[in-house]
């Protein structure tokens, strides 16, 4: 009798004890309520903190940002300028700029512009000088102008490879020996906005690719040497992002159906990431000494599979290169203001591209032909602030 009714009490035991747990475990839903609560209140308070934390760092910091008359740089401008940073920033159009620094002023923001074309290394120096003078120092430096030309390889000449390299590489190791110093002296950061182009070279974006690649090694390369010295040294790596570049790259071959692909990649929600949120992220990096910055899941994917396996990757850049458009018997060379593609598949282009349309606006890029200028989006809300 023993025999069986021993292991049966034994195992019954062990079932109801099991049975016991299993129901201590399953906590009725309405029992989850104040965890929640809990749960949220904890997340609300230390995204609160965390903003003050970030305006207790950059009130009354001096901040430039190359490239911040539009785009990118000027939302980074906007950025850092709301938590109470005075900025300067700097390119070459004087009418743009003056917009770019109209609107800073209109939102509360002390800042300066600098009319300077950073391929003139003479220039970009100065440039620095100029916003420490102004600034009273120098506390976060950002390398983030940047030029993109679009097409075929073949309509590539050597001077657009060296304007790429002059505007991309030499004018942010120009910008990093000037601000050095001042950076050392102030326990500063330098942040330089690089490209996924820089780590995997696409079809079509030749000479900016091969400039971004030169940038990251110069951004990695002055990281590596940085400990010690006092300089926070941040590569930030973004894919795609909405900030209504498209308008201002040069578009050669046949420039209509070279926009078409590009606005498309450049504006699809899912594939390409707001400047809002981009320049967030920039700052909250910056804020706290991030030294790597990868932006957006395309790009973490895209350097993760050409750091996997390299040709493969190769193999598949060369299969987007072959789907783009060729060379026509009569090339032809336009920017993005005068590229737009006409007719209904233009209507659903703009359609699918919106929010890159919007930014564009926002941004102070360049109005499109026959459209009126951009008023640089002094009164214009940043959306992704609360996004
Ligand atoms: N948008 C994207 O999808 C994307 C993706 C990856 C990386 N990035 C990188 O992010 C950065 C910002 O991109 P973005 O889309 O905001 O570009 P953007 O809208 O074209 O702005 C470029 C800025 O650089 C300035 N600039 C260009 N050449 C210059 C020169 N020679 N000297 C001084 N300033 C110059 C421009 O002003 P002027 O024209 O008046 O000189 C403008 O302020 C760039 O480095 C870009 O390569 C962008």
């Amino acid at each position: 009798m023993i025999r069986w009714t021993l292991p049966a009490a034994l195992a019954a035991g062990r079932w109801a004890l099991s049975r016991r747990r299993r129901r201590r475990r399953r906590a009725r839903p309405v029992e989850l309520v104040p965890w929640a609560v809990a749960g949220a209140a904890a997340g609300v308070s230390a995204s609160v903190l965390a903003e003050h934390r970030r305006a207790t760092l950059l009130r009354g910091r001096a901040v430039l940002v190359t490239g911040g008359s539009r785009g990118l740089g000027l939302r980074l401008a906007r950025e850092f300028g709301s938590y109470g940073a005075s900025v300067a920033v700097c390119g070459r159009d004087r009418d743009r700029l003056d917009r770019a620094v109209a609107g800073l002023a209109g939102r509360g923001i002390r800042a300066h512009g600098i009319q300077c074309d950073l391929a003139d290394p003479e220039q970009a120096r100065a440039m620095v000088e100029e916003a420490a003078e102004r600034l009273g120092g120098l506390d976060v430096v950002v390398n983030n102008a940047g030029v993109l030309r679009v097409g075929p390889r073949a309509t590539m000449t050597t001077a657009d490879l060296e304007e790429a390299m002059a505007v991309m590489f030499w004018g942010p190791y120009h910008v990093a020996r000037a601000a050095w110093e001042r950076l050392r002296e102030s326990q500063g950061s330098l942040v330089t906005i690089t490209s996924i182009g820089g780590h995997l070279a696409p079809p079509h974006l030749w000479p900016y690719a091969c400039a971004k690649a030169a940038q990251v090694a110069l951004s990695e390369g002055l990281a590596a040497e940085s400990l010690g010295t006092g300089v926070r040294v941040t590569t930030v790596v973004p894919g795609l992002m909405r900030t209504g570049s498209h308008r201002a790259v040069l578009f050669s071959g046949a420039p209509e159906r070279e926009y078409a692909w590009f606005a498309l990649c450049a504006g699809l929600p899912l594939l390409s990431m707001s400047a809002d949120r981009a320049a967030r992220r920039v700052v909250r990096a910056t804020v706290r000494g991030h030294g790597y910055v990868v932006l957006t899941p395309a790009a973490r994917l895209g350097m993760a599979a050409h750091g996997l396996a390299p040709g493969l990757t190769q193999r598949v850049s060369a299969l987007a290169g072959w789907l783009l458009p060729a060379v026509p018997p009569e090339p032809e060379e336009r920017p993005g203001t005068e590229a737009a593609v006409q007719g209904v598949p233009g209507q659903v282009l703009d359609a699918l591209t919106a929010l890159n349309e919007d930014a564009a606006r926002r941004l102070n890029q360049p109005a499109r032909a026959g459209s009126a200028p951009p008023g640089g989006g002094a009164s214009e809300p940043d959306p992704g602030r609360s996004a």
